[in-house]
């Protein structure tokens, strides 16, 4: 087995999104415009409801997916076909936004507290006009396992055993949500053709001889295993892994596409209400 040690390491930017949302963004900055299939990674979460509560009002998404698991507070959500939906804490959105979906996404907390985080995953040139998809999964169907000091939640992907209800089938992608006591060892097996991050939001990890802090989104380089320890104040961290779809992006903000006449025939259709061509399905478990 060969470990993979620290490649590139990202602190969060701060941005302001939607209608003034505070997001710290990792993938998607200037640092790292993408990390192949991933697209973008926001970390959103504050305990002053000013930074978040005017939310992410009606906007156009196309050529991607968007995944969103809330870990406190929860996300209101609705799409231009009139689907609503209340993302509550612990649960998780894949939304396939393929060919348009227009959607709002407004987050709201609970004691206090609004966490989560929302990752974009491209999709191949094959199915960036197909059909929107939604699915959401309740937190009761994400397994949890407990491994010495450590609960993971496995959203995507398999570990000890068990299998998260995510299934994106272009990238195959692996999610796991890791809570870790003070110097605790965590290790997983990842084949090793996969681009592989880990994100703390809470404490700081070591990998190898490098140190991760808080809000540092940690690239992975290459090797077929990931290993890590915590810090003296325990840490918590999503490791995230995809297969690369090593096609052409172009990106102009929403919508991700392969050719510069794709994003231009993008903004026309949604300047003329022609983004949404088909309702999204929705799926829900
Ligand atoms: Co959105």
């Amino acid at each position: 087995m060969n470990a993979r040690k620290l490649k590139q390491s990202i602190s969060a930017l701060t941005v302001s999104e939607g209608a003034g949302v505070t997001v710290h963004r990792t993938i998607g900055t200037p640092a790292l415009r993408q990390l192949d299939p991933f697209l973008m990674l926001d970390h959103f979460g504050s305990d002053n409801p000013d930074e978040y509560i005017a939310g992410f009002p009606d906007h156009p998404h196309r050529g991607f997916v968007t995944l969103t698991y809330m870990i406190d507070g929860h996300m209101l959500h609705q799409d231009s076909m009139g689907s609503r939906g209340d993302l509550q804490a612990g649960s998780v959105q894949w939304m396939k936004a393929a060919s348009g979906v227009i959607h709002s996404e407004m987050p709201q907390q609970t004691n206090g507290l609004m966490r989560g985080f929302q990752l974009w995953i491209n999709l191949p040139a094959t199915e960036k006009m197909g059909r929107p998809a939604y699915q959401d999964f309740p937190s009761a169907r994400i397994p949890v396992a407990h491994a010495g000091g450590a609960t993971v939640k496995i959203i995507s992907g398999a570990y000890a055993g068990q299998r998260g209800p995510v299934d994106d089938p272009h990238t195959a992608v692996t999610y796991l949500d890791v809570s870790l006591t003070p110097n605790n060892e965590f290790s997983h097996d990842l084949p090793a053709g996969l681009n592989a991050f880990v994100y703390v939001y809470e404490g700081r990890i070591g990998i190898a001889s490098d140190s991760v802090n808080t809000h540092t989104l940690a690239v992975l380089g290459a090797g077929d295993r990931v290993s890590l320890v915590a810090g003296d104040g325990g840490a918590r961290l999503i490791l995230v892994a995809g297969r690369p779809l090593h096609e052409p992006v172009v990106q102009y903000g929403p919508f991700v596409m392969n050719t510069e006449d794709e994003i231009r025939q993008a903004v026309d259709d949604y300047r003329h209400d022609r983004l949404v061509r088909t309702e999204a399905s929705r799926n829900s478990f």
